[in-house]
């Protein structure tokens, strides 16, 4: 190789570098998975063992509940909107008592700021509860309390019915109101990339929709894990701003 072609090749080797480098740290770009997003709690010391990236929220062993594996600690708060008893298309907003099975509960184990972040049932032999493996914990105020004190007013439904298809529904206790425009939502916003619920023969919430039985969930806007269904920041199943993912209108029809 000539001296002018081995610097050219050197010099565009690290421009490639430059330019790649961003893309090798994109952990945290929409829809590249877990690492070092907001929701990576990998790294922390737990007795002389590092935790892993599921270990907050799953445990293979020991877990609070078979179901989801579940790991973190429930928070003893039963959710309810204080400022109104129904939506305003007459759908009666839902109460999320502790025992409700459905994401929303695990989701707010640590966004309604009564439970310490590392408050966990089990990790290297030994369980957290009472003993977090790192005390971070939302102070009152930190934008990402949702539901203080199980209060919910001033957010979306969540652990709500969805009129799937055009029809009203049945789940977590309430009923999509009568007066409620059912022509106002998509009839199927799975097609677009969001992830609905309904409750199985037993009354436990899981994946998947079904006529007359259907209801949303935090995970429906947003993937905890920014799987591949995420286009934006804050893990969510669509985009933050106007663009033709934009993400209320993936369900609502406006
Ligand atoms: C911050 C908490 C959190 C972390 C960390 C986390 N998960 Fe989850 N995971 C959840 C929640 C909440 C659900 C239920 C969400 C739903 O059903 O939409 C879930 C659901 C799942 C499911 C059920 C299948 C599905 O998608 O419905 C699997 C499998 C899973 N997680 C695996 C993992 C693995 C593996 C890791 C680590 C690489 C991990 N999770 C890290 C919170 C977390
Ligand atoms: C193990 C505790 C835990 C669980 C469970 C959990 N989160 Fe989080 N979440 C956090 C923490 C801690 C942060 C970062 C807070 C901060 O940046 O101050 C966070 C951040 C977020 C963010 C902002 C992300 C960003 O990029 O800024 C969103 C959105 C979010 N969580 C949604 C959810 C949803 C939805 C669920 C359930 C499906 C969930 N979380 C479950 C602890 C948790
Ligand atoms: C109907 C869709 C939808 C549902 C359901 C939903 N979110 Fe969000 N969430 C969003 C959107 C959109 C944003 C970005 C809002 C913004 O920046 O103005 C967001 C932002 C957030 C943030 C970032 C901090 C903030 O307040 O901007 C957190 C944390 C969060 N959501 C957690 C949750 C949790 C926990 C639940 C369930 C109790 C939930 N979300 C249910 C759509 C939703
Ligand atoms: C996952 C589907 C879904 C997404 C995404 C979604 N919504 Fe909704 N939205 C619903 C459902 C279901 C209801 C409750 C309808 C009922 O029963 O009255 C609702 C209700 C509402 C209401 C009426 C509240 C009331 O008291 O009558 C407003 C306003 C609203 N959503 C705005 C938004 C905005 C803004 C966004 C984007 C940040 C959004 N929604 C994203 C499904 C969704």
């Amino acid at each position: 190789m000539k001296a002018k072609n081995l610097w050219t090749t050197i010099i565009l080797g690290a421009a490639a570098l430059l330019v790649a480098a961003p893309l090798t740290m994109a952990g945290t770009a929409p829809g590249t998975g877990i690492e070092d997003t907001a929701h990576d709690f990998s790294g922390r010391n737990a007795g002389g063992v590092t935790t892993g990236k599921c270990t907050f929220c799953h445990t293979p062993h020991r877990a609070i509940q078979t179901r989801l594996l579940w790991n973190h600690t429930l928070s003893a708060n039963t959710f309810s909107w204080s400022d109104a008893a129904e939506t305003q298309g007459g759908t009666p907003l839902p109460t999320i008592d502790p025992s409700w099975t459905g994401p929303t509960k695990f989701c707010l184990s640590c966004h309604d700021g009564s439970v310490a972040i590392g408050d966990i049932a089990w990790f290297n032999k030994q369980t957290w509860v009472g003993n977090p493996v790192d005390n971070t914990t939302h102070g009152a105020g930190d934008p990402v309390n949702i539901g203080l004190g199980g209060d919910m007013a001033g957010n979306h439904p969540v652990a709500h019915p969805f009129p799937f298809q055009g029809s009203a529904s049945t789940y977590n206790g309430t009923t999509t109101g009568a007066p409620a425009l059912l022509s106002g939502w998509q009839p199927d916003p799975q097609a677009n990339g969001i992830r609905l619920f309904h409750e199985d023969a037993l009354g436990t919430v899981a994946a998947g929709a079904v006529v007359g039985n259907t209801g949303i969930e935090c995970s429906s806007c947003h993937d905890p894990h920014n799987g591949a269904g995420v286009q934006d920041v804050f893990f969510l199943r669509g985009e933050i701003g106007d663009g033709p993912d934009y993400i209320c209108t993936k369900c609502h029809n406006k």
